[in-house]
This record gives C-alpha cells, sequence and structure tokens, in this order.
C-alpha cells in the first residue's frame, strides 16, 4: 500500500481506503480499481493524495484510530453543525456527543492506536475533515497525557468544533485564493472569538470546550490570537488544540502551500516549542501521531527499502520493497537490529 498524489496514480491501481466526500458519505470505497474516469473525476474534484495498492500487490488492512463508519459520521456531524451555525440555530448536541462517545470509544478501546496522515482532502470538505483529524488527533494526545474520559470528551467537544466561528467569517476572504490583506486577515482572526460565542451559547456544552476553540491559536509566548495569552494563562486543551491543528494543516496540501512530511511537521513543531507550543503536549504528539505513516516508502539502517504498512505505537510493521527478502514482512521495535533511515516518499 502506498500514500501517492494523484499525479503518481495510474489506472491499474486500486484504491487502499475510501474517499470521503463532505457530506461524510463514501465516495469510493476501498478495493476500487482506479479507472480513469475515475482518476479525471478526483483530480477534477481537486483531491491531491489518495491510499492505494500497487498491481498485484496484497491488500491487507491497517489500524486505523477510527473506523470507516465513525470517520463518515464523523464528518457528517461536523458538516451539519456548520450549516446549522450559519443560520444561527442552535447545534443537534445529541449527534455531536453520540459522535464523541464513539470517537473515545474507538480510541481507548485500542491504547497503542497512532494516527496516520489522512490528507484526503479537497477545497470542499478541507474544512470538515480538518476538525476530525483535529478531534483525533487533540484525543490521542490527551490520552498520552493520561487525561480521564471526561476530560478527553470536553477536549474532544472543543477540537471537533474549533474552526466552528469560521461561518461568521466573510465567505470571499475565505474563498480568496491570494494572499489576505491585513484587515482581511485581522477579520479570519476573530474566528476563536466566535467559535467561542457560538458554543458558550449553548448551556449544556462544558465551558471548557468552548475556551478550548477560543484558545488554539494562542502561542506559549504571547504571538498568537485573540487574546495574545501567554502559557500559563492557556489551558491545556487549548495548547493541544493548536499542536493538534498545526500539525494537521502542515501535512495538508493546500492551493497556497505544498503539504509537509509528518517527521518533518513534528520536527518544525519541536523547533517552535516552547516558544510557540507546549514541549511537553509537542512531546505528547509523538505518541499519538505516526512518524513515518503506513504507505511512506522508507530506507533501512540495511540499505534495504520498504513500505510502511501497519503502524502503532509499540511497532513498525514494513513490507521490504528491494533486496532479496523482496515481499517479505518485518516488525520494526525499539530493540530491533534495523532501523529506519529516512523517508523516501
Ligand atoms: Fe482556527
Amino acid at each position: 500500500m502506498r500514500y501517492l498524489s494523484l499525479d503518481e496514480i495510474t489506472e491499474d491501481m486500486v484504491l487502499a481506503r475510501p474517499v470521503f466526500g463532505n457530506d461524510g458519505r463514501i465516495l469510493l470505497s476501498n478495493g476500487v480499481k482506479l479507472s480513469k474516469t475515475y482518476l479525471e473525476r478526483l483530480k477534477q474534484m481537486d483531491y491531491n493524495y489518495l491510499y492505494v495498492y500497487l498491481p498485484d500487490e496484497k491488500q491487507m488492512d491497517f489500524t486505523a484510530p477510527l473506523s470507516d463508519q465513525t470517520t463518515g459520521e464523523a464528518i457528517q456531524s461536523v458538516k451539519d453543525s456548520f450549516i446549522k451555525a450559519t443560520k444561527r440555530q442552535h447545534l443537534d448536541l445529541n449527534q455531536v456527543n453520540k459522535v464523541i462517545d464513539y470517537i473515545l470509544d474507538e480510541i481507548l478501546a485500542n491504547p497503542t492506536v497512532l494516527f496516520n496522515i489522512m490528507d484526503l482532502k479537497n477545497h470542499n470538505n478541507y474544512c470538515y475533515l480538518h476538525s476530525v483529524n483535529v478531534c483525533i488527533v487533540s484525543t490521542l494526545i490527551g490520552r498520552n497525557l493520561g487525561l480521564a474520559r471526561d476530560k478527553l470528551k470536553e477536549l474532544a467537544v472543543g477540537a471537533l468544533l474549533h474552526d466552528l466561528g469560521m461561518v461568521c467569517i466573510d465567505p470571499e476572504i475565505l474563498a480568496k485564493p491570494g494572499r489576505l490583506t491585513e484587515k482581511e486577515m485581522d477579520n479570519v482572526k476573530e474566528h476563536s472569538k466566535y467559535g467561542f460565542d457560538l458554543l458558550r451559547s449553548m448551556r449544556q456544552l462544558s465551558v471548557l470546550s468552548a475556551h478550548t476553540a477560543y484558545q488554539h491559536h494562542e502561542r506559549e509566548d504571547g504571538s498568537g490570537y485573540p487574546k495574545g495569552l501567554t502559557g500559563k494563562d492557556i489551558h491545556l486543551y487549548g495548547k493541544i488544540v493548536a499542536v493538534a491543528d498545526s500539525y494537521d494543516a502542515m501535512t495538508s496540501q493546500r492551493v497556497y502551500k505544498k503539504a509537509i512530511w509528518s517527521h518533518e511537521a513534528i520536527e518544525k513543531l519541536k523547533k517552535e516549542s516552547p516558544e510557540k507550543y507546549d514541549p511537553e503536549v509537542v512531546e505528547a504528539l509523538t505518541g499519538a501521531a505516526a512518524i513515518y505513516p503506513v504507505g511512506s516508502v522508507v530506507m533501512l539502517s540495511t540499505g534495504e527499502q520498504a513500505v510502511v504498512v501497519d503502524i502503532s505505537t509499540k511497532k513498525i510493521t514494513v513490507q521490504f520493497s528491494s533486496g532479496s527478502r523482496i515481499n517479505a514482512f518485518y516488525e520494526l521495535e525499539t530493540d530491533s537490529p534495523i532501523r529506519i533511515e529516512r523517508r523516501l516518499s
């Protein structure tokens, strides 16, 4: 299985992970042969990356934090929440609570699960899939920091809806392809305050979930917004979502910027801590997100190349793609004689 950009995918490959539409429904299921028509359509729809099997490659599943069904329901729930918020209606909190419970059930049932890159986004569903990714990564970070389930729930709700306030920003500014003027940027920056107001108006929600949305752009040295709070005044949930949000944004391809690899994003976040990000939270991210996600091609210390086929906090399973052991599997654990030297693609 490979994680490839659409330009590298050819007609003889098979889809390995489903493609979700912006309503959470599966547009293309895994196992589908990527015909010319599908590929053209996906290109038109502006998808960037897909998980695929190479021709004649054995199909196998890998461990993911969420089932496809829960991922779809989470996307749907974010979309419904954004539509309701646009109309200034109350969110369907039963739906949000139900989906957060599923997310927590699935993540907590598998204590060694890691987040793989899921940049299967296009411009239409970016916001919804990004929100779901930020929720998954934040929950995994919270798990690693030892938060109890009730706390994880407050965090996960705030993370899923962290950008809800975007519905209050002028859509023309959000759709603008080029650089924003300072005034437009100031307007966009107001989304965290708007998000807080929207979430705070729903009394059944924890005030801490609302504060999570409020603080997700604050930075440790006071250079963030809206308040310019410094580390000691930023709530742990705000610090966690700041890291998860930046991580998913860095590893996502956008019209105006290229995606960077997971290990590069983690290095960047480490470099920017403690100034911008809380080092403990960044450290917890390294046990939450796969440094070499499933589908990456890596160079091993033996000189052989291999593809990462599964990953957990305990081990990385690779399949050799060169050398005499080609196609054989190998489990890399901390004390294994073989190491990953670097990522090749
Ligand atoms: Fe934001």
